[in-house]
């Protein structure tokens, strides 16, 4: 995998660059975190300073939204430089007859609409081909959107040169250590969905040292936990909303022992407002002595609200949801191997 690094970049290279800019917003439609943006935001300074022309393709939600209120925030990470929103890319304009992209100039980025409003899911070749041709270079700085095998994902990086940016390789690198971790090492993992996160509790049970499952998991983890005696699943009611002080006793005793720790997914049923478990967890991983790996869209909001800043003085925080899981499990990402082909 070449890093943007190996890129030629000079003045007026047009480069690609596949962000996951898919925000979460509330039920009006407004952004709720911005920690997506900000970890793009290394990778679009590198190309603008070497002189390029960014444009930047991300899809939002399952694509009925436009990507415009997600721009207005983007807008604020790049205070001086001039930033347009492109609706449709292939309209040229009635005045000099030129497109907004082929108006774009040196230091100047342009943000496109939602992919999803077009091919994108369907991994379309002319799809493809018409966003490879914007540009002379592809980045992709969408590793928390690589478990898609989506036109901008592995369609794009096969037809010009592709590099990955200074994120993706960074979440590569921290999840990556997972396979090879210090120990004792101990899994936590919480949310819902059992049947999607069994790969990854059977390829960890051959290298943690302990494995949590919590929140709606729990109940259907019980003969699991039966044959295996790495599995620790919550201290009484297993079908309580929230985990209880005696769980968090439990997990604490391991947390204190442990030198490597992967956390994905809330102790409770988030949704309806059971966060203490969770909440209570950040802050106890925070004052570990480990290395903390974060993920997961839930995760992730408690531990950006409450404990970023310890988190990350001896760990990391995923910006990926379903990609880190995908990722744990398989060791790989669709988006990963286009840019090794
Ligand atoms: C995510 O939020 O996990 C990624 O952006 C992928 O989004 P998707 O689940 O809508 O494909």
């Amino acid at each position: 995998m070449k890093s943007i690094e190996q890129a030629e970049i000079i003045e007026g290279t047009i480069v690609l660059i596949r962000t996951d800019w898919n925000l979460p917003l509330d039920k009006e439609g407004e952004v709720l975190d911005t920690s997506r943006i900000e970890a793009s935001v290394k990778t679009i300074n590198f190309c603008l300073e070497k002189g390029a022309k960014v444009i930047i393709m991300s899809h939002l939600g399952d694509g009925t939204n436009s990507l415009e209120k997600v721009f207005k925030q983007a807008e604020k990470f790049f205070p001086n430089r001039r930033m347009r929103f492109v609706k449709d890319p292939w309209n040229k304009s009635a005045v000099d007859g030129k497109t907004a992209l082929e108006d774009l100039r040196s230091g100047e980025i342009a943000v496109l609409e939602n992919l999803r409003f077009w091919m994108e899911k369907e991994n379309d070749p002319t799809f493809a081909r018409q966003l490879a041709n914007f540009a002379d270079i592809y980045v992709n700085e969408a590793f928390s959107a690589s478990h898609r095998k989506h036109t901008s994902i592995v369609g794009v990086p096969k037809l010009i040169p592709s590099f990955a940016g200074f994120r993706f390789l960074e979440e590569y690198q921290n999840l990556s250590e997972s396979f090879d971790p210090e120990h004792p090492f101990l899994v936590i993992l919480g949310g819902a969905k059992f049947e999607t996160k069994l790969p990854l509790v059977e390829k960890f049970l051959n290298i943690a040292d302990h494995i949590f499952i919590g929140g709606a998991m729990a109940p259907y983890a019980t003969s699991l936990a039966s044959e295996n005696p790495k599995i620790i699943l919550p201290e009484g009611d297993i079908n309580a909303l929230d985990a209880n002080p005696e769980t968090l006793e439990v997990l604490k005793e391991k947390i204190v022992d442990a030198r490597f720790i992967l956390w994905n997914g809330p102790l409770g049923n988030y949704e309806k407002g059971f966060i203490a478990g969770t909440t209570a967890l950040a802050r106890v991983l925070s004052e570990s002595k480990a290395k903390v790996i974060v993920g997961g869209g839930d995760t992730l909001a408690t531990v950006n609200r409450d404990v970023k800043n310890e988190i990350i003085t001896h760990g990391f925080i995923s910006t990926a949801g379903g990609a880190m899981l995908d990722f744990l499990a398989n060791g790989t990402l669709p988006g990963i191997e286009v840019l090794n082909s």
